[in-house]
Order: C-alpha cells, then sequence, then structure tokens
C-alpha cells in the first residue's frame, strides 16, 4: 500500500480490491455459520437449461458471474472452446453462484465412434467455496447426461490437483492416452498438462487415442 500512496489512482485500486477480498472472506464466514443451521447445498436450487433459451438477463448473470471465476466472459470464452449446449445454473435465494456446463460431441476412441457429454466451466463463487455446492451441481449434471441425453459416456478435462476431487464423485482419470482436438484455426492439436476425466454407465472406456471431432470445451 506504501509505494501506492504517491499515486492516488493505483491507491484507491489497490484499497477497493483489498476490500472486495475481505468482504469476500467475511462473506464466507457468513455462509460457513448459516450453513450449520440450513445446509446450504440443499437450498440450492439446480436448474438445467438449453444455452440458447437463456434469456438476456439470464445471459448477464451467466456472463457476470463467469468472469468473476475465470476473468473472461462465457460468451468470449467459447470463442475459442467449444460453445455450450446446456447450463447448470445453481442458485441461492435467486442468485447465481455456481455453473457447469454440457457440450455434445462426437470422438473416435481408437478409431471406434464415441458419442460424448462433454462438461466444462465448473465454478462456485468464491464467497460460497468448500460447502458442497460444486458436488451438488456434479451429481446433477452427472445424472442428467446419463438419463436424458443420448450418449456413450461423459468426457471432460481438468487440472491434476483436482483428480483426486473429481474421482471422489465417480469419475476416472485416463491412465494412457493421446488426445487431440481442433483448434480455432482448424488445426488439429494435442492436449497437453491437462489430466482427462472420464464416466460411463454401462460399459468401461480405456482409450488410448482419442480424437475429438471438433474444439475442446
Ligand atoms: C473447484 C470448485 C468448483 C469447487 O467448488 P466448491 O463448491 O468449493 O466444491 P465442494 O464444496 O463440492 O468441494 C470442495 C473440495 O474441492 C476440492 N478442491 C477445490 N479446489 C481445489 C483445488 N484448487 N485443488 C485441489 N482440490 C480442490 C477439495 O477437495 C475441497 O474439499 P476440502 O474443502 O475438504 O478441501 C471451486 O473451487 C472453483 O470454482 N474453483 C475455480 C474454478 C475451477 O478451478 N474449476 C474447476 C475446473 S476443472
Amino acid at each position: 500500500m506504501k509505494q501506492s500512496k504517491n499515486n492516488p489512482i493505483k491507491f484507491l485500486a489497490k484499497l477497493e480490491r483489498k476490500i472486495i477480498k475481505d468482504l469476500e472472506i467475511l462473506n464466507n464466514h457468513f455462509h460457513r455459520f448459516t450453513n450449520h443451521i440450513h445446509p446450504i447445498k440443499d437450498r440450492l436450487v439446480i436448474k438445467i437449461k438449453l444455452y440458447e433459451d437463456l434469456n438476456e438477463s439470464q445471459r448477464k448473470s451467466v456472463n457476470y458471474t463467469f468472469r468473476k471465476v475465470y476473468q473472461i466472459t462465457l460468451e468470449k470464452h467459447h470463442e475459442e472452446w467449444e460453445k455450450p449446449h446446456y447450463l447448470a445454473l445453481g442458485y441461492l435465494n435467486n442468485k447465481l453462484i455456481a455453473i457447469r456446463y454440457i457440450v455434445l460431441a462426437e470422438a473416435l476412441f481408437d478409431g471406434t465412434p464415441v458419442k460424448l457429454a462433454g462438461t466444462g466451466g465448473l465454478l462456485t463463487l468464491p464467497s460460497y467455496r468448500r460447502l458442497g455446492i460444486a458436488e451438488e451441481i456434479f451429481r446433477r449434471v452427472d445424472d442428467y447426461i446419463f438419463d436424458n441425453l443420448n450418449i456413450d459416456c461423459g468426457l471432460f478435462i481438468c487440472g491434476k490437483s483436482l483428480v483426486k476431487y473429481y474421482e471422489r464423485l465417480g469419475w476416472t482419470k485416463l491412465t494412457c492416452y493421446k488426445l487431440f482436438y481442433q483448434n480455432n484455426d482448424n488445426k488439429i492439436s494435442r492436449l497437453k498438462k491437462y489430466a482427462v476425466m472420464i464416466k460411463s454407465k454401462s460399459r468401461i472406456y480405456n482409450p488410448e487415442l482419442i480424437e475429438i471431432n471438433g474444439k475442446l470445451w
């Protein structure tokens, strides 16, 4: 803070960031406290909607919430990545606090066509984390993709630090695979660094070569 005191704009911006952070911490304590009385995950209202069916105000609130976590609106995000077909939206007292999206995609697993539900964009707003909200959304979306969409399996990519969490939710990390997809210039790219998580209802998939017919999500 000391250095930026000479520059009032920088100083105010820094102060603003600090106040927002402090408010988030305070909010988190409040939600943890009320969570003991009425578990928030039991009061969470989850709606699964076709992305195209969102009205203007829903679209705005999705973009606003997405940007708060990923520093980019969802609309901007799918200029580079695949556009979602469905959104799972988690509301607490009519406030959007959590999101996970679903993309319908086709792929070849070792040369065999497979219909995929790709999921992504999972988020919970910082003040509401570690209360089981993402887990609630996860379970609901998992049920939805297997009960309502005509797919063979679910697939998403994630950072390696979250693998254990997703394994607890019934997903499996592929161990030996090469995954290719189309990048923004329609060129074939190979996925690196990330973990690939997979889930299916009946048969077990463990492909060595995955070719996504389109962009990744
Ligand atoms: C990941 C995220 C969605 C979890 O939301 P949440 O509502 O707090 O999740 P839950 O309450 O159901 O589960 C919390 C658990 O997630 C795991 N977890 C969350 N963030 C983690 C991280 N960065 N690294 C490792 N594990 C993590 C932990 O196991 C945690 O349990 P703990 O509190 O006992 O340590 C949330 O932290 C978030 O929005 N993060 C930023 C966006 C992101 O990384 N999304 C995932 C993209 S694959």
